[in-house]
């Protein structure tokens, strides 16, 4: 554990070797705190893919998984991307792989086929659009077809079900960390904060969604907690997310609908590996190029949208 003089002795390193290696740092909203307080930009995967795609330093370095930092190397090919623990992953990106989903295609002739962004980039580069939990069923409702493929989020799939005439057929992927919010962890918490209101993000089960009074991403989610009169608010969401919130909220009460949903591999992100990463200009994320033109396909006609 940092102390605060070992946070701010690294929030100085790390300012420092920004400015000589012409670096900004973006992080995810599940990123610790102190990541969070040194980087530019903190946001969704929405705003981040935004965000890397136009940013003008040279070196971008990604606090977030592995798939983000993907997608800003595949936005950004004259870049420097590097991610400061290149194990960090997601195993929901994980529970497809490109030829799944290839083999999965053939059996659906002519749908077409909708990839969470939570992939890796051989992925998105069998598919025909991305999305993100913000702007999902916004994608889906863009196709002109009436059946559409979605993957790899099951949940995520049904919400958008929820939102459109079309037919979603769902992988049978998931977030273990939303998964293992139930009905009953926000039914306790309801008791227990009678006041609050609840907010969903679409990773989670649908009856957890059912329960809540709005569905949102995580900038979502921000986006809201300045615009709300509620005072209280329970989150069915990753539980670091209460950090921001609270930051940018502070007359507000965040609390989250399960306090063990924690997404360590966000958390394999530190300080110390932040200023590495700058000193050494390591992990850098490469895409290879055929992959990446074909995956750029799908995340612009998204961006597009
Ligand atoms: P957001 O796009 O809402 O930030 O979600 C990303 C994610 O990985 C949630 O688990
Ligand atoms: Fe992946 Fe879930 Fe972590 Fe998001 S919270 S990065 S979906 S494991």
């Amino acid at each position: 554990m940092l102390d605060a003089v070992d946070k701010a002795a690294l929030a100085g390193t790390i300012a420092r070797l920004k400015k000589e290696r012409n670096a900004v740092i973006i992080a995810h909203n599940y990123q610790l705190g102190e990541v969070q307080d040194v980087a530019d930009f903190v946001g969704d995967s929405l705003e981040l893919s935004q965000k890397a795609a136009a940013v003008e330093a040279e070196v971008i370095v990604f606090c977030g998984v592995h798939f983000m930092a993907e997608t800003a190397a595949i936005l950004s090919p004259s870049k420097t991307v590097l991610i400061p623990d290149p194990r960090a992953g997601c195993p929901m990106a994980d529970m497809i792989s490109a030829d799944e989903l290839i083999r999965w295609k053939a059996q659906y002739p002519g749908r077409p086929v909708v990839c969470y962004v939570n992939t890796s980039a051989a992925v998105k580069a069998e598919c025909d659009i991305c999305c993100t939990s913000a702007n999902a069923a916004r994608v889906v409702n863009s196709l002109e077809a009436d059946e559409v493929l979605f993957a790899p989020d099951r949940n995520l799939a049904a919400w958008v079900a929820g939102q459109t005439s079309k037919t979603v057929i769902p992988w049978d992927g998931y977030c273990y960390i939303h998964n293992n919010i139930l009905a009953r962890d926000v039914r306790e918490k309801r008791k227990l904060h009678p006041e609050a209101v609840v907010w969903a993000h679409p990773e989670c089960r649908p009856e957890v969604i059912a329960l809540s009074d709005k569905t949102l991403s995580t900038g979502g989610m921000v986006r809201e907690a300045r615009a709300t009169d509620a005072r209280e608010i329970i989150l069915a969401t990753e539980a670091t997310m209460v950090y921001r919130l609270k930051k940018e909220n502070p007359d507000k009460e965040f609390y989250p609908a399960h306090e063990l949903a924690y997404c360590a591999n966000m958390k394999k992100i530190t300080l110390p590996k932040v200023a590495a990463a700058l000193e050494n200009m390591v992990h850098r994320v490469i895409v290879p190029p055929e992959i990446a033109d074909r995956a750029r396909g799908a995340i612009e006609r998204m961006v597009r949208l």
